[in-house]
């Protein structure tokens, strides 16, 4: 084996998405040019993972945070199936209006609840009005308030609840983040959750179609 690059990332990916196979409608919510930021949402393996996490963990109530086009969401609400619940966040209303037709094709929407509105404020509000904790949380949202969502998210989730959280390693800048907001806002999570004695936290670096990135995987273990 020669050494590792992109080019092979992406053929492994290619290999092993028979693991993850897409219907019609998740492909086309992957592959979504509609939305302000084509080409940004969730690996299909990262999305398999979702699913099969929240199935495994057996989540009946599921909060993401950026939904774009709705891929993630979709997985995740197949996964917790018409009686559960999915609360998902998406900041730019015409994203949002494009995951809801995606929803629809799928056949989940009637279990998605859609917030749309700066996912600062809208889980400040849900903290505020004490709504009924969560057992999975998903954050693929902005990375430079990365740190207010993981300790909102933890608030908002029952102990022994899972947050996952998207982007975490950048192509490795997190070493060197310099005046990049989007990378320093993922530093600042990670020192926050370093600290945190509420949590168990692992990260796993990852390759792929996505190039180099990673994902948290965080649990609550204490209120
Ligand atoms: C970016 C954001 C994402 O959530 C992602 O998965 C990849 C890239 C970005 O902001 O560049
Ligand atoms: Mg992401």
């Amino acid at each position: 084996m020669t050494a590792s690059g992109p080019e092979q990332w992406v053929a492994v990916d290619e290999r092993l998405a028979v693991f993850a196979r897409e219907d019609a409608v998740l492909a086309a919510a992957r592959t979504s040019t509609e939305v302000t930021r084509p080409g940004i949402e969730v690996s299909r393996q990262m999305g398999r993972m979702l699913h099969i996490l929240a199935a495994a963990t057996g989540a009946r109530r599921v909060l993401e945070l950026g939904m774009l086009a709705g891929y993630s969401t979709i997985w995740l609400a197949r996964a917790v199936g018409p009686s559960g619940r999915v609360v998902s966040i998406e900041l730019d209303r015409d994203n949002a209006a494009v995951a809801r037709r995606h929803l629809e094709d799928a056949g989940v929407s009637a279990w998605v609840d859609i917030h749309c509105g700066p996912a600062a404020d809208v889980t400040a509000r849900m903290v505020a009005a004490g709504v009924e904790p969560f057992d999975l949380v998903f954050i693929d949202a902005d990375k430079a308030n990365l740190a207010t969502y993981v300790e909102r998210a933890l608030e908002l989730a029952r102990p022994g609840a899972l947050v996952i959280v998207d982007n975490v390693v950048r192509g490795g800048r997190i070493l060197d983040p310099g005046d990049d907001e989007q990378v320093r806002g993922v530093v600042r999570a990670l020192g926050a959750l370093q600290g945190d004695d509420r949590v168990q936290v692992s990260i796993t670096q990852t390759v792929g179609e996505k190039g180099w990135d990673g994902f948290a995987v965080i649990r609550k273990v204490a209120p």
